[in-house]
């Protein structure tokens, strides 16, 4: 059964993380197992992440973000590249019509500039239209690198530097410099598929992150799920360098 925010009430309200970060792997394994090409598991997680985000958002979680697809994934055969931004494409035409009715806002995070004219122009419209209302926020890393994004917020910083509008780098200012910035770090990190690693998922946003990893593909991945991982996050201590209270 869903946990909702009011069964948390009290002591249990700090257990709800307020960020959920979420690394849709496994689709491929999905397809193979059942016969069918990769694509079809592309498509199967599509549909998955449609509920999971709605899962989340009724569960009081005010951001979810997930790892669509790196800077790495171009290395895989062109065919299934295309089918990824396909469906990517298809996701964000569906979002234009339907976030402002559901109250989903729509970030996307990674470099745009090298993606299909088509999407940015969805890219550019999500975003200007989630600037309109409050509320739920889902961020979908697209042509996203962990290393990449530290190395692009190096830049535009040597940049204010060079041109005197900063004089100065601290971590906080560092993060404004992120994709992700004015977003609280993930307070949890999920890794569905198998594999326990974070495979260049937000590297400067993860370093006080609790990680779970899980053996379930993400098309097959349900809102149990996130309750199964909600409850381990709940049991863990939070330390953050300190000690227990
Ligand atoms: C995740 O599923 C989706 C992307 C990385 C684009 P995979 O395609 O990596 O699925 P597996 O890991 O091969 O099963
Ligand atoms: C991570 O999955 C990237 C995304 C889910 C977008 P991969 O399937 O690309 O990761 P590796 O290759 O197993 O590390
Ligand atoms: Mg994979």
């Amino acid at each position: 059964m869903a946990l909702l925010k009011s069964d948390m009430a009290g002591e249990g309200a700090k257990v709800l993380p307020r960020h959920i970060a979420i690394i849709l792997d496994g689709n491929g394994r999905w397809a193979k197992r059942r016969g069918l090409p990769r694509t079809a598991g592309h498509a199967a997680g599509a549909e998955t992440f449609r509920r999971i985000a709605t899962y989340c958002k009724d569960l009081g979680i005010d951001y979810l973000t997930v790892y669509a697809f790196s800077t790495e994934n171009w290395k895989r055969p062109r065919e299934e590249v295309e089918a990824i931004m396909g469906l990517l494409g298809k996701y964000l035409r569906e979002a234009v019509e339907t976030m402002e009715r559901d109250h989903i806002r729509l970030k996307i995070l990674g470099d745009a500039s090298i993606l299909p004219e088509s999407l940015r122009g969805l890219i550019h419209e999500t975003a200007d239209i989630s600037t309109h209302y409050e509320g739920f926020q889902a961020n979908v890393c697209l042509n996203y690198g962990g290393r990449d994004e530290i190395v692009r917020a190096a830049l535009r910083f040597a940049e204010d530097y060079r041109a005197g509008r900063v004089s100065t780098l601290t971590e906080d200012m560092f993060s404004g410099y992120m994709y992700s910035a004015g977003i609280p770090d993930p307070d949890l990190i999920i890794r569905p598929g198998g594999e326990k690693r974070l495979s260049n998922f937000l590297m400067w946003e993860s370093a006080y992150s609790e990680l779970v990893f899980t053996d379930v593909l993400w098309p097959d991945f349900t809102g149990a799920d996130i309750d199964a991982a909600i409850a381990e996050y709940a049991r863990r201590d939070r330390r953050f360098g300190g000690i227990k209270k």
